[in-house]
């Protein structure tokens, strides 16, 4: 089977196990702090667990770099790495806030640049996003494109949480220009919705987002025509380690990045 057909296929699974869940005692479940640092809730154990059975079911030959249950050795000669985020947004899923998704990309190598196969499934509703390198980006069978016109409404994604006051000092002109800022809480979903044109820029420059959060997310933009840079302007890429923290900045086109980056503080 086609890697991302295996991507989909398991993205449905993960839906179809947690689409009760969200907001309910069980869910919260606390199982401790999990590969990426944060505590695993039980509904994302619940969902890595439905990506890893799937995966041992069908034998597929891979290294699970999974953000609960860090490296998972599938096969002694894998053809690549599953990134998963079983549930990002996983705040929002406990709190029964419907913005949460999974996310799952395929790399050849150990390299944000060697991934293949994207998948980003929004698991309040089930509709996915998904590509495949060179192929395009898709929302469920419909090809998607950045907004790569003059927006009606400037929308300006900016994930805040946790921010130092010395970024929000930085960012400050953004908000007080009269941008339309948003903030939803999953990173890889808010980069899905920029991949299919529903914001212009979406901007995390915390330096704190985990390759799992953001692995599928970067082929969909790419795919979908958006520029990804990280905080030095220069093409996204970084290794696949659980170490590894990253800033970047997606946007629909050089004129609305200039822009924007205009009004950041130096
Ligand atoms: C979180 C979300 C959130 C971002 C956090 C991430 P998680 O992922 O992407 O938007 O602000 O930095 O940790 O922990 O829910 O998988
Ligand atoms: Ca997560």
């Amino acid at each position: 089977m086609e890697v991302i057909k295996i991507l989909r296929e398991v993205s449905n699974k993960i839906y179809e196990n947690v689409k009760d869940l969200a907001g309910t005692e069980h869910a919260a479940g606390d199982f401790g702090r999990g590969a990426g640092g944060d505590i695993s809730r039980n509904i994302d154990i619940i969902a890595e667990k439905t990506v890893l059975d799937y995966l041992k079911e069908i034998n597929f030959e891979c290294v699970v770099l999974g953000e609960e249950c860090g490296r998972v050795e599938l096969s002694n000669n894998p053809k690549g790495y599953i990134i998963m985020d079983a549930i990002d947004g996983s705040a929002n899923a406990v709190r029964g806030v419907p913005f949460f998704c999974s996310s799952l990309a395929f790399a050849t190598e150990n390299k944000l640049s060697s991934i293949t196969d994207g998948v980003i499934t929004n698991l309040a509703n089930g509709e996915m996003y998904w590509a495949s390198k060179n192929k395009g980006s898709f929302f469920n069978d419909v090809q998607i494109k950045v907004h790569n016109k003059d927006p009606i409404y400037k929308i300006v994604g900016i994930n805040t949480s946790g921010a130092t006051t010395n970024l929000m000092k930085r960012l400050h002109p953004i908000f007080e220009n009269h941008n339309h800022t948003r903030h939803f809480g999953a990173n890889a979903l808010e980069m899905a919705l920029f991949a299919r044109g529903l914001m212009d820029v979406f901007i995390d420059l915390r330096d704190k987002i985990r390759i799992q959060d953001i692995a599928a997310g970067y082929l969909i933009v790419k795919e979908a025509g958006g520029l990804l840079l990280d905080s030095d302007l220069n093409p996204l890429d970084a290794d696949l380690s659980y170490e590894t923290r990253v800033s970047f900045i997606a946007a629909a086109n050089q004129k609305i990045l200039d822009e924007i980056m205009s009004q950041i503080n130096q």
